[in-house]
């Protein structure tokens, strides 16, 4: 069972709202610095450690250089992820990019930061050579395990995923990086997302490390550095269970003893790229009731919608609400939470118990840390909402809101001729 907090008093969270406007998001700095340090801490037995905050879950700089202060890394996947990385202070060596069909332009900015790329294909050793002129001297390749793993609902069956190398690529990606001039080399997979079972990612632990075995005796190569990718779940719904970073370190630890230590291939660096399990629990969309409408269906109409927070229209996700100030009376009474795109998917919740929800109540919409406002969008010409930050000394406006001038500034009012 996991308690549903919000990150305010309920009179402070109100008064903050009514002074703001909303909707918006808000995180947790405080927080979210503690979560980071219990991971690295839990890892502290393993030298080197590092977790690459997928920035793609929470892209705010100020969010990424909180986390680089902690001591995490960035892993990006574009090129503006990479700039935002940049931008927080992370160094080039702490900067993961894991692509996937890499467009020219991000191997060379991510060359130029001197990060560490990962491949998500054979191909793309020659596109890195063509393009920068030759391999970095460390280099990482994504490996897809096939039929050996079964994916989950989000991140898909390994099979049918376009991620990765197979399993006989992987070995000849690493003979033939060798033979172009790299010389440190890591292996990466990421094969579940939004995980709760420990069990599945200390499996992935055993896999890979059973791979660094298979790649040492077979081309001799040794790898340096494995990293697990993100996936790690957390608790949307208040009976999971989070991870807990302690308990799944001591079962890493205990395969890195036998498999990698018993074995000479020691010392191995090892690393995660989670976004999800670190600022995933500690963000909430705050939105305030527009309409209560009794149709078919009884449905509470927000004034935050699918662009703010897609998650539960794309892949059916639990998010709990919360209403504000209402928390002790009785969920007994049923509705649709809804936006007001004109998507009929456009819904936090379906047949969600809540207590009696009236015009002007405040809503929180749990666990929107991560893959929250990141995955928004602006159809129906939606406006992006602000994004606060919650420190010991105040809360901070991380994001402001888009401004309809925003929005129309890449429109041209008068067309230019192209052709
Ligand atoms: C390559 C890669 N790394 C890391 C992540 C982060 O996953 P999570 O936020 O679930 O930990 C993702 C998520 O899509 C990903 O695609």
């Amino acid at each position: 069972m996991t308690e549903k907090r919000l990150p305010l008093p309920d009179k402070d969270l109100q008064a903050f709202a009514a002074k703001a406007g909303t909707p918006f998001h808000i995180y947790d700095g405080r927080a979210i610095r503690q979560n980071a340090m219990d991971m690295l801490s839990a890892f502290s037995w393993a030298d080197g450690f590092v977790n690459y905050f997928a920035v793609k879950a929470l892209p705010n700089v100020n969010i990424v250089r909180l986390l680089g202060q902690c001591g995490f890394g960035a892993d990006c996947s574009s090129l503006p992820e990479l700039l935002i990385a940049k931008e927080a202070g992370i160094p080039g060596e702490r900067i993961m990019f894991s692509s996937n069909d890499t467009p020219d332009e991000e191997f060379e900015e991510a060359f130029r930061l001197g990060a560490i790329i990962n491949l998500d294909d054979i191909t793309h050793i020659d596109d890195v050579i063509r393009v920068c002129g030759r391999l970095p001297e460390t280099i990482s390749f994504r490996y897809n395990p096939g039929r050996e793993r079964t994916g989950n609902a989000i991140i898909g069956n390994p099979v049918e995923a376009k991620y990765g190398v197979t399993h006989d690529q992987l070995l000849e990606c690493y003979r033939k990086a060798s033979e172009n001039g790299a010389r440190r080399f890591m292996l990466h997979t990421m094969v579940a997302s939004n995980e709760l079972n420990e069990d599945y990612i200390a499996e992935t632990a055993r896999m890979v490390f059973s791979l660094v075995d298979e790649i040492r005796s077979k081309t001799g190569i040794r790898i340096e550095q494995v990293d697990l990718g993100g996936g790690i779940g957390i608790p949307y719904r208040p009976e999971d269970t989070a991870i807990s970073f302690s308990h799944l370190s001591e079962r890493i630890h205990e395969l890195y003893s036998s498999m990698i230590e018993a074995k000479g291939l020691a010392p191995l660096r090892i690393s995660f790229e989670c976004g999800r399990c670190i600022t995933g629990p500690y963000g909430w969309l705050i939105s305030r009731v527009r309409h209560v409408a009794h149709k078919y269906k009884d449905y509470v109409g927000l004034d935050a919608c699918m662009a703010d927070l897609m998650r539960p229209a794309l892949y059916g996700a639990y998010h709990h609400i919360t209403a504000i100030g209402k928390e002790d009376q009785p969920r007994d009474h049923v509705y649709d939470v809804t936006g007001s795109l004109c998507e009929n998917n456009d819904k936090f919740a379906i047949d969600r118990p809540l207590p009696l929800i009236e015009r002007g109540d405040l809503l929180a919409i749990h666990d929107t840390g991560a893959h929250g406002h990141s995955m928004g969008f602006s159809y129906n010409a939606k406006l992006r909402h602000a994004e606060y930050l919650i420190e010991d000394d105040g809360i901070y406006c991380i994001r402001r809101a888009e401004t309809y001038e925003d929005y129309i500034r890449t429109q041209l009012s008068e067309p230019k001729l192209m052709r």
